[in-house]
């Protein structure tokens, strides 16, 4: 009644911002994201018949608004196993928390992952994708490694929600560097702001018909490995989703100064011909996606832009799975 499962936070290419159900979690429209490799969560689970509570430890520290969710997660696979047995979650990442960093990504992509296999469940990983979902919709993406498509689905139970591999992270080994602005966790969470986004903005019908010609674009892109058209519709969909937050009321910021220069920065890398593209989530970080070879060139320009405190290098990795 014991497992320990990591997993990955992704970055999405094609965005995903709005919810057409916030009780199932159900996007507005579908993304497209890559797995990264280096930055993990490790969660351990342990379901014990002595324990009289259940307890949530988040990187060693108890955050009730946190566990409150974690829980309600680990109660959708306790319903399934027909248990009502206690647990014990402790996990815990190796990257800034709550930060634009995907945190909640691979967070509710482990919880899911170790749950099963503590239960001894055997969910299929559109299941758990599913699952995943209902905790934070950018965790479902993170079952799967490399290049994964979340699909919007059709059934009103969100069955046919889940996210499915597009292609191997070893088929086109991407690089991505993050450039870290803050390691402060965001002043306005994502189902927050998309909320305030859906009721205030007046982009927002346009963002949400937009949605399928972009993924169609993206998903040719990287079926074609056609890196210069998957940076232009990534960089377009970043734009178009952070302009989206902007025109809410009161209008979301997620931007700082270094962001800012970041993405000067990358789109004079891209001029002189540089196989480089910058994308970003909703926090200040820069997230500079690049061919393998372009790391060292990305790494100083960032490192040339004052206020950018981190820089951290990583590839494309692996979906969820047990140690
Ligand atoms: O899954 P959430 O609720 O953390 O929302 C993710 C929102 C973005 O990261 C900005 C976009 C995305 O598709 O991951």
């Amino acid at each position: 009644m014991q497992a320990t499962a990591r997993a990955h936070p992704n970055i999405a290419l094609v965005k995903y911002w709005g919810k057409r159900d916030t009780r199932l979690n159900l996007p507005a429209v579908g993304s497209i994201s890559i797995t990264l490799d280096t930055l993990h969560t490790t969660t351990e689970v342990k379901f014990d018949a002595e324990l009289t509570g259940d307890s949530v430890l988040l990187n060693d520290k108890v955050n009730v608004a946190e566990a409150e969710r974690v829980i309600a997660c680990v109660d959708l696979l306790r319903e399934i196993a027909g248990v009502q047995t206690c647990v014990e979650v402790r996990s815990s990442n190796n990257f800034p928390t709550g930060a634009g960093l995907a945190s909640s990504a691979s967070g509710f992509a482990a919880l899911v992952t170790a749950v099963d296999a503590a239960l001894n469940l055997k969910l299929s990983k559109a299941k758990l994708s599913e699952l995943a979902r209902r905790g934070s919709g950018s965790a479902a993406r993170s079952i799967f490694g490399g290049f994964v498509e979340m699909r919007l689905g059709v059934e009103s139970d969100g069955s046919d929600c889940v996210a499915g591999p597009l292609l191997d992270a070893s088929d086109w080994p991407l690089a991505v560097t993050v450039g870290v602005v803050s390691h402060a966790a965001k002043d306005v969470g994502s189902t927050e702001g998309m909320e305030l986004t859906r009721e205030t903005s007046p982009c927002y019908p346009a963002w949400v018909a937009e949605a399928e010609t972009d993924l169609g674009i993206a998903r040719d892109a990287v079926q074609e490995k056609n890196f210069e058209k998957l940076a232009d519709i990534s960089e377009h969909s970043c734009l178009k989703m952070h302009a989206l937050a902007m025109s809410a009321q009161p209008g979301l910021m997620y931007w700082y100064g270094p962001t800012v220069e970041g993405i000067h920065r990358v789109r004079q890398l891209r001029r002189a011909g540089h196989a480089v593209f910058f994308t970003i989530d909703a926090g200040p970080q820069i997230k500079v996606v690049s061919l393998p070879d372009e790391v060292d060139t990305v790494t100083d320009a960032l490192n040339d832009i004052g206020g950018i405190r981190d820089i951290l290098r990583t590839g494309l990795g692996s979906g969820a799975s047990c140690d």
